[in-house]
């Protein structure tokens, strides 16, 4: 008999009949620095055995004990907690999936099939395969590993041969246990303008959930990343910490759950609400990627770890240059017209940015764009602001040398719009009720193939027609409201998840079509910010609040998990209290933009802006390119600072601010990191107003880099939004 035939029939016998497995495997997940151990148990199912630093000998993954992660369910149930566990009749917690079949019967077994490992991308990819006994339902695990990052992808693919379809009421993309005496959990919470404010809160048992329900704008109000302290509360410069996020642009749900038995549950993927996915007989249901990263010297190393994977291995360009710019947005608002934008342009060239972006309001004509409530959709610029059309202005731009951009908002439609008139049933409302319009637009059907073709061809139009549009900025000011699909009808359910792959339809084609335009990712500020995202997009616009002392705090939160490069910040008048320079340092911490009209500001001023912009674009390699260290918290203290390191660790930026004074304020020196011990550095202030003399004890001196780690410099003066920028270079 041929074996080749009989091995795959064997194999289904004893799958089926659930007793694969008669010895236990470990099937290990490693990074440089950390490992997770999953295991084939006796009785065929897959549990994890170990997640924590790095088991330095192989062998040894066998001896770890069954009761790491103690099961609820024991003696006579499960031996451990399951790697993806599912609903049925042996799990007392929060599953991973929960399915009900065809025939109705909501429980699902799985048993280990087979596992392979292939080295992908820089890492190592794990691919578990795993079925029921009595349905014909797959769940394939995979893990990506990233050994010099220290980073782990893992997403999950769901499919079946049942005779009709199933319907998943949970699929996780992941799940992590861990036993720990307690569990510190840090959110990034917030609203418009209040971006990815932290906040930690003890975990004790049962659940703490972080939710999204918006759809479109699904970030407005918490982002899609956590840190779990292990142990003891999240801290930046110790301590064991879990720092996860989804790559999702859509609604997500992470769930924190700690059992009977001390176990914490960390379950991550789509928000399943609303979203019961009714799965077609051999359609594959694949989960976003949960990314995430262990480490035992607190949020900084993690940070560092996730910029450091996010560059190389994720983010559209990533180890690419990026535009400095002067937007037209809070100069303007609505109300401008050719010359003035042209006007703009040269003050583009003049304070020695690389582009200029045209904003909100350049398009519609029976329905014009001056002001919020008309003209979305109508893609088709305003012939009495703009009567040489965009192509007036790119030429301009090239005349000038400068780069041009130009604001989209591709997925939304004022009812107040030819596009509204022409195609009601492309756009996401209730058929019988009163719409309510969030800024006065709706939300269009990207579930639908015809839908995703026209907000593409919004950006093929522009380009076809302009060709020297050298930039976008991608805006999305509206959650999913009135949420009805015309296009789904009776299968409303699957709106939120397709609208979301529709999206990323779009996004891919762009992406394909033109690889080299670099395109901004904004949702009313930072209401979209994630790694999905951010496989399309070079950066993001991570709050509408410019107040440089509020971008501290918002700048501090979104850099525990994006690198500076992905970060716009822009230097505008929010907030007059404080200096130009005060906001042009804190905005050249990221990826560095103007948003101001540069003839309010005095010659010293303006003469400031160029060098700052100067400085900038000389120090890219180290402020986008290089590692960043958080070193004082404006959460812990009145201050602020973090360096910047080049990869050879001769050249770092230090960027240090007081917020506000207190008395008798102990701010005491700023210890640099990253440095080489053994080499000596020239310390020098930058960023000087004309005429000002540094102020820093240390301007033109030199010291080893063993020194400017212990002692520090004295860079803190307690001052009210007071700011310094050193540029430490090896000599
Ligand atoms: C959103 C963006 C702003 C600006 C306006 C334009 O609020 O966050 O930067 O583009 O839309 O309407």
């Amino acid at each position: 008999m041929n074996m080749k035939k009989i091995f795959p029939a064997l194999m289904a016998f004893f799958v089926m009949s659930g007793h694969l497995a008669a010895e236990e495997k470990n099937i290990s997940i490693a990074t440089a620095d950390t490992e997770l151990i999953l295991r084939v148990g006796n009785d065929g199912r897959l549990y994890q055995a170990y997640l924590g630093d790095r088991l330095q000998n192989a062998g040894e993954a066998a001896q770890v004990p069954w009761n790491l992660y103690p099961s609820p369910e024991a003696p006579n149930g499960k031996p451990g907690c399951e790697a993806y566990s599912t609903a049925g009749t042996q799990e007392f917690f929060q599953p991973a999936m929960s399915l009900t079949h065809a025939d109705g019967n909501p429980a699902t077994y799985l048993y280990y099939v087979s596992s392979e490992q292939q080295p992908v991308n820089g890492g190592t990819e794990t691919v578990i395969r795993l079925r029921d006994d009595q349905y014909p339902v797959n769940v394939t695990l995979y893990y990506r590993a990233y050994h010099e990052e220290n980073v782990i992808q893992a997403w999950t693919e769901i499919s079946h041969d049942e005779k009709r379809p199933v319907t998943l009421t949970d699929y996780a993309s992941c799940m992590l246990y861990f036993n720990e005496p307690a569990y510190y959990l840090t959110e990034f919470s917030g609203d418009w303008a209040n971006e990815a404010q932290q906040s930690s809160q003890q975990l004790q048992f049962g659940k703490k959930v972080i939710d999204t329900r918006l759809g479109s704008r699904a970030a407005m109000h918490v982002s899609p990343f956590f840190e779990v302290g292990l142990g003891q509360p999240v801290a930046e410069q110790q301590g064991r910490v879990l720092m996860g996020t989804l790559g999702w642009t859509g609604n997500f749900r992470f769930t924190f759950e700690v059992d009977n038995l001390g176990n914490l549950r960390v379950i991550s993927g789509i928000n399943p609400s609303a979203s019961a996915y009714r799965l077609k007989a051999g359609e594959v249901f694949r989960t976003p990627e949960f990314i995430f990263t262990l480490s035992s010297q607190g949020t900084s190393q993690g940070s560092r770890n996730l910029h450091r994977w996010a560059l190389r291995h994720q983010v559209k360009d990533g180890t690419k240059p990026r535009m400095s710019l002067l937007n037209n947005w809070e100069n303007t608002y609505f109300s401008f017209n050719e010359d003035k934008l042209k006007s703009l342009i040269r003050e583009a060239k003049d304070l020695g940015v690389d582009l200029f972006l045209l904003d909100d309001g350049w398009f519609g004509n029976k329905h014009p764009r001056n002001g919020d409530n008309a003209g979305l959709g109508d893609w088709e610029a305003n012939r009495e602001k703009l009567p040489g059309g965009i192509g007036a202005l790119t030429r301009a731009a090239r005349e000038t040398g400068v780069k041009f951009g130009i604001w989209i908002e591709p997925e939304m439609v004022n009812p107040k719009s030819e596009l509204f008139e022409k195609h009601p049933e492309w756009v996401i409302h209730q058929p019988n009720r009163k719409p309510y319009y969030y800024r006065n637009q709706l939300v269009l059907d990207l579930s639908n193939p015809k839908v995703q073709d026209y907000v593409y061809s919004v950006v093929e139009n522009i380009l076809r027609e302009n060709p020297e549009v050298a930039f976008f900025k991608w805006d999305c000011n509206s959650p999913i409201t009135n949420a009805y699909s015309p296009y789904l009808k009776e299968e409303q359910q699957q709106l939120y998840v397709d609208y979301v792959r529709g999206l990323y339809r779009v996004l891919e084609r762009i992406r394909t079509n033109y690889p080299d335009t670099p395109m901004m990712l904004c949702a009313g500020g930072g209401g979209r910010c994630d790694y999905g995202a951010l496989k399309y997009f070079t950066e993001f616009w991570a709050s509408d609040n410019t107040d440089p002392i509020e971008r501290l705090y918002i700048q501090w939160g979104f850099s525990q998990f994006f690198p500076a490069k992905t970060i716009c910040a822009h230097v505008t008048n929010w907030n007059r209290s404080t200096s130009v320079k005060f906001r042009t340092d804190v905005a050249s911490m990221c990826k560095l933009g103007f948003d101001i009209g540069l003839q309010s500001l005095s010659p010293d001023e303006r003469a400031f802006c160029r060098t700052a912009v100067a400085n900038w674009h000389r120090l890219q390699p180290v402020i986008l390119d290089g590692t960043q260290y958080r070193l004082v918290s404006p959460y812990e203290s009145a201050h602020m600072a973090v360096n910047y390191v080049n990869e050879e660790g001769t050249h770092a930026v230090l960027f240090a601010y007081d917020i506000q004074p207190r008395f008798n304020d102990r701010a005491g020196r700023v210890k640099l990191q990253g440095l080489r011990p053994d080499r000596n550095y020239r310390v020098e202030e930058i960023n000087l107003m004309p005429q000002r003399k540094p102020t820093l004890p240390e301007h033109g001196r030199t010291f080893s880099g063993d020194y400017l780690m212990k002692v520090g410099l004295d860079v803190l003066t307690g001052g009210k939004a007071v700011s310094h920028v050193v540029e430490i270079k090896a000599v």
